[in-house]
């Protein structure tokens, strides 16, 4: 199954976007005030708490917004997002890559720089504690991430399923070999390998396909969940976009937590507008 991005279905995200960017439900800024939770949210929050008491399995999938207070670009924010700034035609695509690979690499090395630089933040040490607690009860605990710069593991996550790769490793374009590149930055652009050829990096561009055993694991872990949780994702990149579904289809519990309404927002049982770096942790005090 390739990586597609749906595009924007401009009726459904438009509606669902209206009139709520930054601001909250209530129009109140959903970053602004940390410190006080409104009790609609509080209640949600109660709620999400009551599933993860009660469930035996959970399934989580995250993006580039768990990555966000981590000082790591999101791609489609407004202005700050990567594909605001760069076109991901020029960048992430094979062909890209066949054009102009010294260009295609050096980008991915700058990402890597700034990866190298940034810590995991209390929404991926949350996950992690919640790992640890689900499995030391005997518990089902699956992680599916979109990010490719490795900060759940960072953060203490066991083999998270990485469905769009990731940026540490890298991978000879004709004998295949693969291997971690901590080295930044690379020296020369692109890389090479022993064999001569050139390397790229080990993530999944547009038109390609997912890596196959991630992507079943995946499919997986959300068609025998009892809850699963979507955590700071626009939910607009196929496949991953459609995990919710078959979890939802399955008769899972459904939650979101994004700081911005998406495509899935009303599709999900609950739906909390917010951070995750700050709403995390409050959800894990007390489950
Ligand atoms: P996006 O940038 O599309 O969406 C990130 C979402 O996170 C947005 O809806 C933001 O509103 C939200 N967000 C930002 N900060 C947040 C925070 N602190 N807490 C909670 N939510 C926050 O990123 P992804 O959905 O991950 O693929 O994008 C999916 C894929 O598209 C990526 O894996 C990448 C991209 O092209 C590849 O490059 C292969
Ligand atoms: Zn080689």
């Amino acid at each position: 199954m390739q990586l597609r991005f749906l595009g924007v279905r401009k009726t459904e995200l438009e509606t669902a976007l209206k009139g709520r960017e930054i601001k909250g439900e209530d129009g109140r800024d959903v970053m602004g005030s940390r410190d006080q939770i409104d009790t609609g949210t509080q209640k949600q929050i109660n709620e999400v708490r009551g599933f993860l008491r009660a469930c035996d399995s959970l399934t989580v999938l995250t993006g580039a917004g768990v990555s966000a207070e981590s000082g790591i670009p999101t791609f489609r924010d407004a202005q700050t997002g990567l594909w605001a700034r760069y076109d991901p035609m020029e960048l992430a695509t094979p062909e890209a890559f066949a054009r102009d690979p010294a260009l295609v690499s050096r980008w991915y090395d700058e990402r890597r720089g700034k990866c190298a630089d940034c810590r995991p933040n209390p929404g991926h040490l949350a996950l992690a504690q919640l790992q640890q607690r689900f499995e030391a009860a005997g518990r089902r605990f699956t992680l599916i991430t979109q990010n490719v710069d490795r900060l759940h593991q960072q953060a203490g996550s066991r083999d998270p399923v990485e469905l769009h790769g990731t940026l540490w490793l890298w991978r000879c374009t004709s004998c295949g070999e693969e291997r971690e590149e901590r080295e930044i930055p690379f020296p020369d652009h692109p890389p090479r390998c022993a064999c001569g050829s050139i390397r790229r990096p080990g993530v999944v561009w547009f038109g390609e396909s997912l890596p196959e055993a991630a992507l079943a694991a995946a499919w997986q872990a959300a068609e025998s969940c009892e809850l699963f949780m979507s955590l700071g994702t626009s939910s607009l990149v196929e496949p991953a976009a459609s995990l919710a579904r078959v979890a939802a289809n399955a008769g899972a519990k459904t939650v979101e937590i994004n700081l911005k309404r998406t495509p899935l927002s009303t599709r999900v049982d609950i739906s909390i507008a917010g951070a995750t770096g700050e709403l995390l942790p409050q959800i894990l005090t007390e489950t």
